[in-house]
């Protein structure tokens, strides 16, 4: 990683991949589901964490849970739909039931007496020990929810840090209100023939890709560069130009392609009533500004580490890559809206969101073709001989006032994410213990560096 330079190995090689399965994928932080696809009691959503399928469900008592979706008698998908409301799930197999905990709650041939049915345990069947496995640690961070199956693992809140600010500008309402967003009803699910790292990395700082690869949709004006189009949000400085975007990486891995907002606003529309929506929207946020004059909030494209990425600020949508096999990924995309937002806005965004995101959309075709044919090309014998060059920006980083985080020295540069999640990855991969992965992130030494790099430079002034 200090030469910026990868082997290919790690986007195709079966070994590495199980190796991510079994020790990065059940010990990481991971997005599961939005708490709005399960507002009552009873309802559940299909998900998965890494090479296991998973049920976030809402019990009786309102209570958020993620059960492994594996009958514990032998093994049957205990729910095979996607999403929906049930008492109870029964198992299609020997029809053992689960609450929406996870609790074992009837078991055919248990007890003497059942229909059709001879004694099968004769009641000594020990059913509090037999309930669905339950993921220990779940954190619902305003309607995100999380889940990790590693008790020790870092808390959610400490495995964020500073990039909350991102996800806070992801769960937060356009006007600034915690928490007041909701996912449209329905998941878009497809797959590509490409590594999931391609995603994440993607997502993380990979802005560089923007003018060329998606520079058909920017002719149009629909590009998420935005060149002079104030309808998608860019950042501009007092005269309307586009500033440019900050890279922020952080020591847990997570990228961002922006810092945080001082000057982003909302697009203008054509339609007079969205304006008048997203204006009053702004309105409110700034007058929320923290001590800095600095508006509450990160912007993406943003991923947190290792498989969620996102869009904050304008859009906001939320797209996890699940690993199917080193040269396959099913990719999952949600789209938010305000909860409060009238009809006119919601539809507005529905439309844009299809139109934007999604196989279907015209920029996210762009993506999946540049990784299903980087992979293809990739993949031969001599091909992985020869590694990838992550070198952009290598030395020349910048330090960052948030915690454990440095800034790219130029705003193309998001290599410097890239580096940091490939060397967290790694980390993990290599299975250090949450207590080493603890211990080295406390101490960033990319800090050092830079300030070691400033003590040089500042000696080498002074004796010019
Ligand atoms: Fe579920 Fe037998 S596998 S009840
Ligand atoms: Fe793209």
């Amino acid at each position: 990683m200090e030469t910026g330079q990868i082997s290919r190995e790690v986007f195709f090689n079966q070994e590495i991949f199980d190796l991510e399965m079994q020790n990065l994928f059940p010990r990481a932080w991971l997005f599961v589901g939005h708490a709005s696809q399960i507002p009552n009691p009873g309802d559940y959503f299909s998900s998965w964490m890494g090479s296991d399928p998973v049920l976030l469900t809402r019990d009786v008592d309102g209570g958020i849970y993620v059960l492994l979706n594996s009958c514990r008698h032998r093994g049957m998908r205990v729910c095979r739909y996607d999403e929906g409301n049930t008492m109870q799930f029964t198992c299609p197999y020997h029809a053992w039931s689960y609450s929406m905990d996870g609790s074992l709650v009837n078991v055919p041939g248990d007890l003497f007496g059942v229909p059709h049915m001879k004694a099968a345990y004769s009641g000594k069947l020990e059913k509090q020990n037999w309930g669905l496995v339950r993921c220990p640690k779940v954190y619902n961070y305003k309607g995100l929810v999380f889940a990790n199956w590693d008790e020790n693992a870092e808390d959610f809140l400490d495995y964020a840090g500073d990039f909350h600010w991102w996800l806070d500008n992801l769960a937060d309402a356009f006007d600034g209100t915690p928490g007041d967003t909701e996912v449209f009803h329905g998941v878009l699910k497809w797959r590509i023939k490409s590594n999931w790292k391609f995603v994440s990395e993607n997502f993380l700082g990979d802005t560089y890709h923007g003018a060329s690869t998606h520079a058909s949709v920017e002719a149009i004006g629909i590009g998420p560069g935005g060149r002079g189009k104030r309808r998608h949000g860019e950042r501009q400085d007092e005269g309307g130009h586009s500033t440019g975007r900050m890279k922020t990486s952080f020591r847990n891995g997570h990228g961002a392609s922006d810092n945080l907002a001082y000057e982003i606003a909302y697009p203008q529309f054509v339609e007079p009533e969205m304006n008048e929506y997203f204006d009053q929207a702004w309105a409110t946020r700034k007058e929320r500004l923290d001590a800095e004059g600095r508006l509450l909030g990160g912007r993406g494209p943003a991923t947190m580490f290792p498989n969620m990425s996102f869009a904050a600020g304008f859009p906001r949508s939320i797209l996890v890559a699940h690993p199917i096999s080193p040269t396959e990924t099913e990719v999952w995309r949600w789209f938010l809206t305000d909860k409060k937002a009238p009809e006119h806005v919601r539809e507005w965004l529905r439309q844009y969101y299809m139109r934007y995101g999604g196989p279907a959309g015209m920029t996210e075709q762009d993506d999946m073709e540049n990784w299903d044919y980087a992979t293809q090309a990739s993949k031969g014998v001599v091909a992985q001989r020869y590694p990838y060059n992550y070198q952009q920006g290598l030395g020349t980083e910048q330090l960052s006032e948030l915690d454990r985080a440095v800034h790219s020295n130029h705003a193309i540069s998001g290599e410097v994410n890239a580096r940091a999640f490939y060397r967290r990855w790694s980390e993990f991969v290599d299975n250090l213990s949450w207590d080493e992965l603890l211990e080295i992130a406390k101490s960033d030494d990319r800090i050092d560096a830079i300030i070691r790099r400033q003590e040089e430079d500042a000696v080498a002034e002074a004796a010019a």
